[in-house]
């Protein structure tokens, strides 16, 4: 397939040093005891990498990144051997705490501001993207904005994408995924509640949420997916709809759950795979991301061990 072998590009606008504390029956206004905790480099574009990695394939990882913490990520991208084409900005990269209670089996999130890259950086970005997206076959843009920058810089960033030839994945909400929708992107992974917010409708059936889909499909994006938590996925591509269910698993933490998906399906769009057994292979993914703590999948096994389960079903009909 013409994606085998090419460098995938992810990108992080947004990236944030992720700290998970295990705190057994949190409470809000009383002193609580941390269990246990981890800090790791994160945000949507370097989880998906890191997945990426894992099937070993070439890796470049960019976005924007506070000068004055950038170690830890250093050190994982060295770790992990993703390349680093990141652009540092002035002050320090948000830091994202997560705190973890395993007998309300609760997910308590208090986030940071972030960086404020200006004009200038985003050029820069754009700079390194075009350059990138020259060898690339996919290039990844993933997760929220910082503030003050644009929502249509996204846009920008596809369109520059196109230009050169490769194929333009986006994972984002809110009026960031409109633009990024307006542009034209390969591929795009909304949730339920992100797709009703890109519609302007509550979404409530999966025959509401196929139709609109195909719709997005028919229009020029490649691939539509629409995770749906613990009931797994719809995607529709080339006309084709299908459903993807993952088994009955235990959820230890879901996040990462979108991270793994994306990754799955830039994996299996990389190594020339189906769309039927892309799904499989990205719903696995996700499912195993979502039975272990934290957003890095820690072995692939896992989701191969529950590819069999997925129960994939196809959807008739193409209006
Ligand atoms: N409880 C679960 N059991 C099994 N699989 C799950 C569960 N939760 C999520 N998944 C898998 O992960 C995929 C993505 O999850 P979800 O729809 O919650 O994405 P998301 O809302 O974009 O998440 P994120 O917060 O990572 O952006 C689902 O389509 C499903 O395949
Ligand atoms: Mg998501």
């Amino acid at each position: 397939m013409q994606n085998k072998g090419k460098r995938i590009v992810t990108v992080t606008m947004n990236p944030a040093i992720d700290l998970a504390c295990t705190v057994p029956g949190f409470a809000a206004g009383a002193v609580n005891r941390v269990a246990g905790y981890q800090s790791d480099a994160a945000g949507k574009g370097v989880n998906i990498a890191g997945l990426l990695r894992k099937f070993d394939l070439p890796v470049t990882v960019s976005g924007f990144l506070g000068t004055e913490n950038a170690r830890i990520f250093e050190k994982r991208f060295a770790d992990l051997g993703m390349t680093d084409e990141f652009v540092r900005v002035p002050g320090e990269t948000r830091i994202g705490i997560k705190v973890l209670d395993p007998e309300s089996k609760s997910t308590t999130d208090i986030n940071f501001p972030g960086l404020a890259p200006d004009a200038k950086h985003m050029d820069r970005l754009a700079e390194i993207i075009e350059q990138l997206s020259i060898e690339a076959g996919i290039v990844v843009i993933a997760g929220s904005l910082p503030v003050g920058v644009a929502p249509d810089s996204v846009g920008r960033l596809i369109r520059i994408i196109k230009d050169q030839g490769a194929k333009a994945v986006v994972d984002t909400s809110g009026p960031a995924l409109a633009a990024a929708v307006e542009a034209g992107p390969w591929l795009i992974k909304p949730n339920d509640a992100e797709l009703a917010e890109l519609v302007g409708r509550p979404m409530d059936s999966l025959d509401d949420m196929v139709a609109e889909a195909r719709r997005m499909n028919a229009s020029g994006i490649a691939t539509v997916a629409v995770s749906l938590g613990a009931r797994g996925a719809v995607f529709v591509e080339d006309g084709q709809a299908m459903l993807s269910q993952p088994p009955k698993i235990e959820a230890v933490s879901t996040v990462g759950a979108g991270d793994a998906m994306i990754g799955g399906l830039v994996a299996g769009m990389a190594l020339g795979l189906p769309l039927k057994e892309r799904v499989r292979m990205a719903t696995a993914l996700s499912a195993a991301t979502v039975m272990q703590a934290g957003p890095a999948l820690h072995d692939l096994n896992t989701a191969k061990t529950l590819e069999p389960r997925i129960a994939i079903t196809t959807f008739q009909g193409g209006g």
